[in-house]
């Protein structure tokens, strides 16, 4: 159980940007975090990754405190950050320690095959499209077996038809060890598609404005009338977050709605 009290965060510089964040995730759970630029959603979870403190609060997993990075958690960034003089096989491989040479060859080679790019071990990261970089951040952020990945806008650097494809692929590998996901996103379908429930925050100091459970059977058909309801339901408090009211009446949705 990753248990967040009050968690709250002011810069040095006295921005105030996140306060007040409570929530209870539980082993396994699939959380989707969106709202405006600028709410805090990041700064939250650099907080829980332990790279950045929060000045208020705590964040408790499974009984341990997390003031600093744990390899029980793992965080994926819009950008693959791959080390650019370690190959493919060499990147995935970095996380892993206390292993033997072999067994973290092997537990890097079967991530790679996990993700598609068996034949990509030796490559450089410079050889690979921004797809397939993300993936090998992905399996190398998976290798360790994380009780808790956190995910900051992982796929929004690309194309709709590579993204589509990366969010099953997430599922697909999140089904093997099942880990908390905790995952930042711009994209509402993206949310929906994923996530067992929503949490839109708001701005101005950022905070924890409204949460949405999501009670689709997986897989999840983006098509279906259901799927539409829980996204125009997203869509609608994203709007009251903003102190933006909705057009009287519905909420037009059309196509993956990002939320910027
Ligand atoms: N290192 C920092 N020092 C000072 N202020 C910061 C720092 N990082 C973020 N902020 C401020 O804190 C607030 C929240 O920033 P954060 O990056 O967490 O927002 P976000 O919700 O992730 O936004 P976006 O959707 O644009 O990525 C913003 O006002 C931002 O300017
Ligand atoms: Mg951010």
């Amino acid at each position: 159980m990753l248990a967040l009290d009050h968690v709250g965060k002011i810069y040095p510089n006295g921005v105030n940007a996140l306060e007040g964040f409570s929530a209870r995730i539980k082993p396994g759970e699939i959380v989707a975090i969106i709202g405006g630029s600028g709410c805090g959603k990041s700064t939250l979870l650099r907080a829980i990754s332990g790279l950045d403190c929060a000045t208020h609060g705590s964040i408790v997993l499974d009984g341990l405190a997390i003031a600093a990075p744990h390899e029980k958690i793992g965080i994926i960034f819009q950008e693959p950050r791959l080390l650019p003089w370690l190959s493919v096989l060499d990147n995935v491989a970095f996380g892993l320690t206390d292993l033997s040479a072999t067994q973290r060859r092997e537990r890097a080679e079967a991530a790679l095959a996990r993700v598609g790019l068996a034949n990509k071990a030796d490559a450089w990261p410079r050889e690979l499209s921004g797809g397939q970089a993300q993936r090998v951040a992905i399996a190398r952020a998976l290798v360790p077996r994380p009780e808790v990945l956190l995910l900051d806008e992982p796929f929004s650097a690309l194309d709709a038809f590579t993204r589509t494809d990366l969010q099953d692929h997430l599922l697909d590998l999140w089904a093997d060890t099942k880990p908390t996901l905790i995952l930042v996103t711009h994209d509402v379908e993206e949310a929906v598609v994923l996530a067992d429930r929503v949490m839109v925050m708001r701005p101005h100091p950022g905070r924890l404005f409204e949460e949405i459970k999501v009670d689709l059977t997986r897989p999840r058909d983006r098509a279906s009338p259901l799927f539409e309801g829980v996204k125009r339901r997203v869509l609608n408090a994203l709007d009251r977050s903003l102190d933006r009211a909705p057009p009287a009446g519905e909420q037009p949705v059309t196509g993956a709605a990002m939320w910027w």
